[in-house]
């Protein structure tokens, strides 16, 4: 890691230049007051207003993940930038079109020398400087992150606290502290839409008892990332209590643990919506090394 390459990997991130008409960044999805996510529609939206298939993922403490996407088809973190790059629906460019206007850019060359003491820009440098800056937005400030280091003292109201053990009894075998994902892929319940016929992971690995499964998101700073899910069907954290308490659809491939119905008290759901919030980091959130560059 260097400093040079982290803001150059910055000024990439939120220049349109990366897309083919110069309309769209990685941050026109990947707002930072929303942790690295859109929050104004379901399904994103790339250049010319074309809407892709899916709702686009918070970015946070990625080194730690196994593999990304939704369905986790892409395996590392170095490639993943090549797939807005180069998709229809996203940023409809691609590297080597990117490459050759960053190249006849000044800016630029002069960036890439101050990084790795030669002008040249190519594919794989830049893609280095993006998940330089994209994996060193880590999050772990919030209130929960405080009580936790606190070692459980009064940093939590009572209502937090029984949040948190109605939490760690219905929802923490997927959404696993402290990263709040196991990093697997679930059939956690949803009714697929007609009209995407999105079946996950299996379009990744062929295997029918993937059918419908997806990533488990972290629920870490998801006061700010509605809408939620794949699809981005469920517009608050209460919809998506109700769908663990009343909405799961039975099918072969449903995570076990969802086969019975969450039941909870109106007064328990209100904890565990007010735990939720403690999984926010304003610290990350308004971080200026983060922020818009120019
Ligand atoms: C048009 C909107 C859009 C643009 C532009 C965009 N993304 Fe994304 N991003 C998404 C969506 C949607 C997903 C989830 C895609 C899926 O699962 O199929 C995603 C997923 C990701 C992930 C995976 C996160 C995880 O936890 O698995 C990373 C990392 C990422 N984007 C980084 C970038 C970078 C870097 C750029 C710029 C080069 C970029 N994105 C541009 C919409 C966008
Ligand atoms: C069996 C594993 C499992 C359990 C248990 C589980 N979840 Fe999930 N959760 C998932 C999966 C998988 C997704 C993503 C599903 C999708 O989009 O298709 C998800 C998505 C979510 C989302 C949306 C996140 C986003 O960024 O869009 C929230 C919020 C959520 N779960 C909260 C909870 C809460 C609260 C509980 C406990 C009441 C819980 N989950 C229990 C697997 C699980």
């Amino acid at each position: 890691m260097s400093e040079n390459e982290f803001q150059l990997g910055r000024q990439l991130f939120y220049d349109p230049i990366l897309s083919k008409d110069q309309t769209i960044s990685c941050a026109s999805c990947h707002l930072q007051a929303n942790s690295f996510t859109h929050t104004d529609h379901e399904l994103s939206h790339g250049i010319g207003g074309i809407i892709g298939k899916r709702n686009s993922l918070a970015l946070m403490n990625l080194a730690w993940n196994s593999s990304f996407m939704w369905d986790g088809g892409v395996n590392h973190i170095e490639l993943q930038a090549l797939a807005p790059i180069s998709s229809e629906n996203e940023m409809g460019s691609s590297l080597n079109e990117v490459v050759a206007k960053l190249n006849a850019s000044k800016k630029y060359k002069a960036l890439y020398f101050n990084s790795y003491k030669d002008s040249l820009v190519t594919g794989q440098k830049t893609l280095l400087a993006l998940t330089q800056f994209t994996v060193m937005l880590n999050s772990y400030n919030s209130k929960y992150d405080k009580y936790i280091i606190d070692k459980g003292g009064d940093l939590f109201t009572q209502q937090e606290k029984n949040g948190l053990k109605i939490f760690r009894e219905n929802c923490a075998s997927c959404h696993t502290e402290p990263l709040f994902t196991n990093n697997e892929f679930r059939n956690n319940g949803l009714v697929v839409d007609p009209f995407l016929n999105d079946y996950g992971r299996m379009q990744i690995t062929n295997k029918s008892e993937d059918s419908l499964k997806f990533k488990v998101p972290t629920l870490r700073n998801i006061q700010f990332t509605p809408p939620y899910m794949h699809d981005g069907r469920f517009e608050s954290l209460k919809e998506v209590i109700s769908h663990y308490k009343l909405g799961i659809v039975h099918s072969k491939t449903l995570a076990k643990e969802l086969n019975s119905n969450l039941n909870l008290s109106h007064k328990e759901e209100v904890d565990l919506l007010v735990f939720l919030r403690t999984l926010t980091d304003y610290e990350f959130l308004f971080n200026d090394r983060f922020s818009y560059p120019f």
